[in-house]
């Protein structure tokens, strides 16, 4: 006889991580018995369009109401994997409140709007867990809650956004241009409902304001998140930074300054081809965590996809079956504070500048003297053939303020010798 408790599932949502669940659930059921010594049942799964045929097991049922899986007393984990910020919020705010506990992989909700959610999942002693918002399959939420809780974090680097990564390493590898390698992303489920938040940054901005609160305990308010992404990105500074002995990465960055100041923001970065991040290819992502006891972790893996993603997903309700989920921001606080945020412009970093010049005499003593003017000094120069659009220029700096760099720029826009916007990227290593 079946003695083992049964942890009764509610779905929302059965796209592409939905589905590599529904798989997971069937595939591994004897793992999942021997792991958590629970049985676990799909009950009911919602949907947008209840008319499309479904592969699920039987006896689930299928409706077109989310809520009903808050209302339901049946149910024990709510699992939401529609996406979008709404309707999730009102389901996962509605099963919090009944007491229910809630795995999601949306991280849009939980960086712009998460902290009622947490706050309610504390006072009702509920999971709020969400392995799967962060660099998909990679286990890094449950590595800084628990694995890393004996030490102080002192930064944190990554490549967090599958797509993104899908592209540079397609136009980087494979001469592909960038319309044709982001539907080779969206084909292979990597992308967005709305592929702009994986190209602009705001993807990764969202990872990174998550991975701020597990690090430091901190309410990185979203909204003050340096971004910049891809969209813009011309092949000519792929091809640069190769000759420079760099590969360019989409990354999110963070440290805590001398001051307590969180530093973070999203930015295409020249990454040292001799380090690994430099080496993540596809749609892998990677993160390189420094701490002060354990010294340098890298992660690496896929961060995107159905049964990557669903992997982590999955982890989240064994940990519920097993009741291992003890706090889900990982501080004692449910409600964090906010932290004090290091203004972007202040931000020291090595530069790669390309400037589209006028090809004439004294345009780089000029573009150099600006750049002189705010203190910002060449480490290396290269200027290219002239084009049909004017004379490549480009320079890697010495350390440099944003704000220097910026200035600088200005400047020159004002000179007059600038025949396109100046190109500028992070440079690491
Ligand atoms: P998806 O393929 O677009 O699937 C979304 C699913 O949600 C579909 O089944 C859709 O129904 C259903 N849905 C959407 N709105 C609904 C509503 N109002 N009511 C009922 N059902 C609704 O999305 P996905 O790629 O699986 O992503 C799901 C979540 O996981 C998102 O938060 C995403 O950011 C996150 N995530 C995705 C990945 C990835 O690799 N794809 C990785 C990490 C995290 P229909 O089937 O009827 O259209
Ligand atoms: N669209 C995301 C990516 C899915 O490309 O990484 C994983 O969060």
């Amino acid at each position: 006889m079946n003695t083992r408790p049964t942890l009764t599932l509610g779905l929302a949502g059965l796209g592409t991580v939905g589905s590599g669940l529904v798989r997971l659930l069937r595939e591994n059921t004897e793992e999942l018995r021997q792991r958590s010594g629970c049985e676990f049942r799909l009950k009911t799964v919602a949907v947008r369009d209840a008319s499309r045929e479904r592969d699920l097991p039987a006896g689930t049922r299928l409706t077109t109401d989310p809520a009903e899986l808050a209302r339901d007393p049946d149910i024990d984990v709510v699992v939401e994997l529609m996406g979008g910020v709404t309707t999730a919020k009102q389901l996962i705010t509605a099963s919090l409140d009944n007491g229910k506990h809630v795995v999601t992989a949306n991280k849009a909700l939980l960086a712009e709007d998460g902290t009622d959610l947490f706050r309610q999942a504390g006072e009702k002693k509920t999971a709020l867990l969400y392995e799967a918002s962060v660099a998909g399959g990679i286990p890094v939420v449950q590595t800084l809650k628990d694995s890393l809780a004996g030490n102080r974090i002192l930064s944190i680097e990554g490549i967090l956004n599958g797509t993104s990564n899908f592209i540079l390493s397609e136009m980087t590898s494979r001469g592909m241009d960038f319309a044709t390698a982001l539907r080779g992303a969206q084909e292979n489920g990597y992308a967005e409902a709305d592929p702009t938040l994986d190209i602009d940054g705001f993807d990764t901005a969202h990872k990174l304001v998550l991975l701020v609160r597990l690090a430091w305990g901190l309410d990185y308010p979203y909204t003050s998140m340096p971004v910049q992404g891809i969209r813009n990105l011309d092949r000519m500074d792929i091809d640069f930074a190769r000759e420079f002995g760099y590969r360019v990465k989409l990354l999110g960055r963070a440290r805590l300054t001398g001051e307590g100041k969180v530093e973070a923001g999203v930015f295409p970065t020249l990454v040292n081809h001799t380090y690994l991040l430099a080496r993540v290819g596809g749609a892998f992502n990677a993160i390189r965590i420094e701490a002060n006891a354990v010294g340098s972790l890298f992660l690496h893996g896929p961060g995107a996809g159905s049964l990557p993603t669903a992997s982590a997903v999955l982890g989240d309700i064994v940990s519920i079956a097993r009741r291992a989920h003890l706090l889900n921001s990982g501080f004692v606080q449910q409600v964090l504070p906010p932290a004090s945020v290091q203004p972007a412009a202040e931000a020291r970093s090595t530069c790669y500048l390309r400037f589209m010049v006028k090809d004439n005499p004294g345009v780089l003593r000029d573009l150099s003297g600006a750049l002189a003017d705010h203190g910002v000094s060449i480490a290396q120069a290269m200027q290219k053939e002239r084009s049909e659009n004017g004379v490549p220029l480009v320079l890697m700096t010495h350390e440099a303020s944003a704000q220097a760099v910026r200035d600088a720029i200005a400047d020159m826009l004002r000179a007059d010798f600038l025949l396109a916007p100046a190109v500028c990227y992070r440079v690491m290593g």
